[in-house]
């Protein structure tokens, strides 16, 4: 882990996840203050490359970098050399000559990151790859709910909306059966494909979203990711009725259930205002935690 960078949870032992969780905890910081600044990254320069669209991954990267004491440096394909028809490995290996310390990449091309480092002597950090994963996603979506429950045992979460497309709901699924935590993934039937109840055991397939939802624990909602869809995969206005979280399903689950959302959120599409602003919803917080989880991998990959 400590020279190859981040690249999925697929291959991340339990121990190690749980290592990342704790530390993430030394670095949230109290109830209504700032994130502390520490020294761990002096003299450590970070490129953050972004390929995709991103408002809090690329955010949250630069500044858990920044408050480790690093220097961030953050590129995005619009304002690249990409845009001048470079390609991905002349672009990476011109980086790579410059000598960061470490490469935050998000990319719409499955296993990018992967490829990319077995050529360069960098560490790769995966901030997003296609429809495969998003290690810190999950690292952050885990502490959140550590935070709400202490634990993962035991837990019911289901994981709701474009399933097919969701490289948040693959590094979930992972993260969670990594723990024995009881998945259970709900979706049209386009957007469910059969060949994700085989990536890990016990998963549990429906396309039915009451049911989906009876008694869990946790609800983890996702965007309709409409960017990777080449076809319609189902008519757009009647999407909400059938998959949108409204608070009549809320009802269903657990009375202390969590309401999660890796966003952008679109209300009145997958979730209701009603919800996504209700005390149930952790959205935000999964946020503040996207800070102190990147900080403790970003600590892992580079500190000497
Ligand atoms: C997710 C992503 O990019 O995979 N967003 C994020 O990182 N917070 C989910 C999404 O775009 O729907």
């Amino acid at each position: 882990m400590k020279r190859r960078g981040l690249l999925d949870i697929e291959s991340l032992p339990r121990e190690d996840i749980e290592s990342i969780l704790a530390r993430s905890k030394d670095f949230q910081p109290p109830p209504g203050q700032s994130f502390q600044r520490f020294d761990i990254l002096r003299n450590r320069t970070i490129v953050n490359l972004f390929f995709e669209a991103s408002t809090r991954t690329r955010t949250s990267f630069e500044i858990a970098a920044r408050r480790l004491g690093g220097e961030v440096i953050s590129i995005t394909a619009a304002g690249s050399s990409v845009s001048k028809g470079e390609s991905l490995v002349d672009t990476l290996n011109t980086l790579g000559a410059m000598r960061p310390d470490c490469i935050v990449m998000r990319h719409s091309a499955s296993g990018a990151p992967h490829f990319l480092s077995r050529y360069l002597p960098i560490p790769f950090v995966n901030a997003g790859d296609g429809t495969h994963e998003h290690p810190t996603q999950a690292l952050l979506d885990a502490r959140t709910i550590l935070d709400r429950r202490g634990s993962l045992e035991d837990l019911r979460v289901a994981i709701i909306g474009d399933i097919a497309h969701s490289r948040v709901a693959r590094s979930n699924i992972f993260l969670l059966s990594k723990f024995g935590v009881r998945v259970v993934l709900c979706g049209p039937p386009s957007l469910l494909p059969r060949e994700i109840g085989q990536i890990a055991p016990g998963l549990e397939l429906t396309t039915d979203m009451e049911k989906a939802i009876r008694g869990v624990d946790v609800i983890m909602m996702l965007r309709v990711q409409l960017e990777r869809q080449h076809e319609a995969a189902f008519p757009a206005n009647e999407y909400f009725q059938f998959y949108g979280l409204r608070p009549e399903h809320v009802e269903l689950a657990k009375p202390d259930v969590i309401v999660m959302h890796p966003g952008p959120i679109n209300r009145g599409r997958e979730i209701s205002s009603e919800v996504a602003d209700s005390q149930r919803s952790a959205i935000l917080n999964q946020v503040g935690n996207g800070i102190a989880v990147r900080m403790a991998v970003l600590e892992r990959v580079l500190a000497a």
